[in-house]
């Protein structure tokens, strides 16, 4: 088992140890740990000793790790010292191990990145890590309550019947998550067996909720490749996999579900006309993932209402980075809600989500609320998503600009960013957004995805432009040709 020793910045160091090379004083504290077991023990661990004070930024000490967390360690470490990586490497034996040494799958997963303080950084590994302002907290404890398995907390009806409004739809279901608002929207869309959905290989319906599809429904998926890399799927592609033979060996398409934004980018509103008034006039339902429909809307001005009338039904989440609605009067800045999805589809569709979510565990008491804080959202909070959006084009143009290429243009939020050009992997990226405070998902890829929302200001993007400026500048030979 790893002990891991976390050192904040409040943590006394004497001045003779702060004074110290960094490289010195890992070697020092290196052999301290090494030796006598007691030393070991968190409670043995005592401030006054220099030795163990060693890391102030990178923080972590992790003594007996396995290789792979004692790589994820010395690297962390390295991202969090004043050289870049390259530098680092050259200071000490450790480092050295550090670049030499396997990579791993990723060390910036959420397991294995350790930072002292998350909230002083800004976190682009998802927008769905933002966190409420103490205003959408208090809005949380004024909220009106009651018991909604009686249907009698009075903010969620309030949310339910504002998001059925502005979808244009008939009804609405508040749900615990965006998994459980697709999923119960699945499964209460599929009667008879055997069936099957179709839908984008891509799909988070598919690919990233636990396989839901299969455990609930027992349905079979036809997984449609897009039309091209960047692309999306097209009626043409939707006929050519839709099933409707009476073939006893095939399983009949009784659902079709779409995604938008998929991956940050917007479906065009031609493609989802043409796929919708084809799969309706086969007595198909269809399903809209609009997760992020906010981004899409936001980017194109097409109205959460007209997207959401080509489809039966549609799961909106409130926990991503923030909302664009003609609902907010008062811009400002933009909050996602901690937890929430909103499922909106006919009355008597709706009635049987109602009872599936019950099925599933998903029917709250006292929700309101969580409602409270996708109401206030709404209401007050307007997402600046087009800011967020410029923030996006503006990262993926300075990152161009230093020599890196993106894997497909930035439409929204998302800056898909390809290190190939440089020579470089995720993970030597995130090392360096972490030295600008900038929280990243690495790994071994080439292509690493950057989620950019309202709590991810332009200036940290110039801070992580001027990090990777310097960066980009020690690379020399390392620069792919
Ligand atoms: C497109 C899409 N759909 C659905 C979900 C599921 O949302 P949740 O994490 O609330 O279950 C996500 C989550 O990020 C998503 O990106």
């Amino acid at each position: 088992m790893p002990i891991r020793f976390v050192l904040s910045p409040a943590t006394r160091l004497p001045s003779a140890v702060a004074a110290m090379p960094r490289a010195a004083v890992r070697a020092r504290l290196a052999a301290r740990l090494a030796a006598p077991a007691a030393l070991l023990r968190p409670t043995a661990f005592k401030p006054a000793a220099p030795a163990q004070l060693a890391v102030a930024t990178a923080a972590v000490v992790t003594v007996a790790a396995a290789p792979e967390q004692q790589h994820a360690t010395r690297a962390a470490e390295a991202a969090a010292s004043e050289q870049p990586p390259a530098a680092g490497a050259a200071a000490g034996a450790e480092a050295a191990d550090a670049a030499d040494g396997p990579r791993t799958a990723s060390i910036y997963t959420r397991r294995q990145l350790a930072i002292e303080d998350p909230q002083a950084f800004a976190d682009v590994r998802s927008d769905t890590v933002t966190r409420p302002s103490p205003d959408m907290l208090q809005a949380m404890i004024a909220a009106p309550v009651g018991d909604d398995v009686f249907g009698e907390d009075p903010t969620i009806n309030e949310l339910e019947r504002t998001v059925a409004r502005l979808a244009g739809k008939e009804a609405a279901l508040f749900c615990a998550s965006g998994t459980m608002s697709n999923q119960v929207a699945i499964r209460s869309h599929l009667t008879q067996p055997p069936y099957s959905v179709l839908c984008d290989a891509r799909a988070h319906v598919l690919n990233h909720e636990a396989g839901g599809i299969a455990f609930h429904c027992g349905a079979a998926v036809v997984a449609v490749p897009p039309r091209e890399h960047t692309g999306h799927l097209t009626a043409a592609l939707v006929k050519r996999h839709l099933i409707t033979s009476t073939d006893i060996h095939t399983t009949p398409t009784r659902l079709v579900c779409l995604e938008n934004t998929l991956n940050g980018s917007v479906m065009p509103i031609d493609d989802i006309r043409a796929i919708s008034e084809f799969v309706r006039g086969k007595g198909i339902p269809i399903h809209l993932d609009g997760a992020r429909l906010w981004n899409a809307s936001a980017a194109t001005g097409i109205s959460i209402k007209d997207y959401c009338s080509h489809f039966d039904s549609v799961s909106l989440c409130f926990s991503k980075g923030g909302f664009n609605t003609p609902l907010c009067s008062q811009p400002g800045q933009c909050l996602g809600a901690p937890v929430g999805s909103v499922l909106v589809g006919s009355t008597e569709f709706i009635a049987k989500a109602r009872h599936f979510r019950k099925l599933y565990g998903g029917a709250m008491r006292q929700a309101g609320i969580l409602a409270a804080a996708c109401l206030y959202a709404l209401d007050h909070y307007f997402p600046t998503l087009s800011e967020v959006h410029a923030n996006a084009r503006y990262f993926g143009d300075a990152l161009v600009a230093l020599g890196f290429g993106l894997d497909r243009p930035v439409e929204t939020n998302m800056v898909w960013l390809d290190t190939a050009p440089l020579g470089l992997v995720a993970d030597d990226v995130a090392k360096v957004l972490l030295k600008a405070r900038i929280r990243a998902f690495g790994g071994e890829d080439t292509v690493m995805r950057i989620v950019l929302h309202h709590q991810v200001s332009r200036e940290d993007l110039e801070r992580a432009v001027a990090e990777l400026t310097v960066y980009v500048a020690t690379l020399g030979p390392r620069r792919a040709a």
